[in-house]
């Protein structure tokens, strides 16, 4: 989750503009007493418009179409939704999620960023994803890699057959996936970001069933911490097992997408190209792009 988000860069600054920026900070600061966790969520887990950016440069490669109707699987908060709805005036999303509590926080949310027409296209269903049935949408994501939730092929296959199902005929479902050595790991991540610290916490992992527990904490300048903000009981599945079932549930053609790597800094650059090989890495964020 961590390195889809830019990260923090060292700069050399005086001692004057680090302390303006240190007073600007400590305007930021959050605490563990008043913070939100979907709020702290969205601004340091998601990337609703970069998500957005690649579903239509996909789309413009593979359809020469524009999608209108994006069905976002588990969308929480709804984030990239309301990210699709800003994107154009005929665009209409669907959200899908089962958790009221997340839901009722969206919509409260969502009623501050949209305007009332925008918030007319954006329709929230509490609902369970192999149950939904909204009619077909072009476009269908599932991210941030919510369906790792399912622990066996059958009831994986299950959700990517429900999902085929849901889309238009020249349908496209994009999800993302996560791997590396050292997903095989148990360890902690921080990453500072604007009046908090982001912890990503890989808990524990069972060779044996491929089960990892992952967690979400974050830290505070005033030394509070919300712990276990966000818990993960999930399968840590690899590529060519999702790339398998995606194809055993129907799909005709599903492609990887990897991220290139920016010279300077090393890391992920953001760039996300169709391919068959990838790197050998400590840590990868891909997408996965199947077509009906
Ligand atoms: C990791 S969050 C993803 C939030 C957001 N989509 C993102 O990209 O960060 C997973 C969400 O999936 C929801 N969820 C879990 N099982 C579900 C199911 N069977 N059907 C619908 N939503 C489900 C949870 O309530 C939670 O809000």
């Amino acid at each position: 989750m961590a390195t889809k988000q830019q990260k923090d860069r060292s700069k050399r600054k005086s001692k004057r503009r680090l302390k303006k920026k240190e007073a600007k900070r400590r305007d930021h600061w959050e605490s563990a007493e008043t913070a939100d966790r979907h709020d702290l969520y969205e601004r340091s887990v998601q990337n609703s418009e970069s998500e957005i950016d690649f579903v239509l440069e996909v789309w413009e490669a593979r359809r020469g179409r524009i999608p209108t109707l994006l069905r976002e699987d588990f969308c929480g908060t709804a984030q990239t939704s309301a990210e699709w709805i800003r994107r154009g005036s005929d665009n209409r999303a669907i959200g899908v999620d089962l958790d009221a509590e997340v839901v009722q926080w969206g919509q409260n949310r969502n009623a501050e960023r949209l305007t009332d027409e925008q918030l007319g296209r954006l329709q929230v269903r509490l609902e369970d994803v192999l149950e939904v049935d909204p009619g077909p949408a072009d476009t269908i994501l599932a991210m941030n890699f919510s369906y790792f939730l399912f622990k066996d092929r059958e009831s994986l296959r299950d959700y990517f057959v429900a999902a085929r199902r849901g889309l238009v005929d020249d349908g496209m479902f994009f999800l993302d996936a996560y791997g590396g050595s050292e997903s095989f790991t148990e360890l902690e991540e921080e990453r500072d970001l604007d009046g908090f610290t982001y912890v990503w916490d890989q808990h524990s992992y069972n060779p044996v069933t491929g089960g990892v527990v992952n967690k979400i904490h974050f830290r505070f300048p005033d030394d509070t911490e919300m712990t276990d903000a966000f818990i993960y009981d999930w399968r840590l599945w690899t590529l060519p097992e999702i790339q398998e079932l995606l194809l055993e549930a129907g799909f005709s053609r599903v492609t990887v997408y990897w991220e290139g790597t920016d010279e300077e800094t090393e890391e992920g650059d953001g760039v996300f190209v169709p391919t068959t090989v990838g790197e050998a890495c400590a840590g990868w964020i891909a997408y996965i792009v199947a077509e009906k």
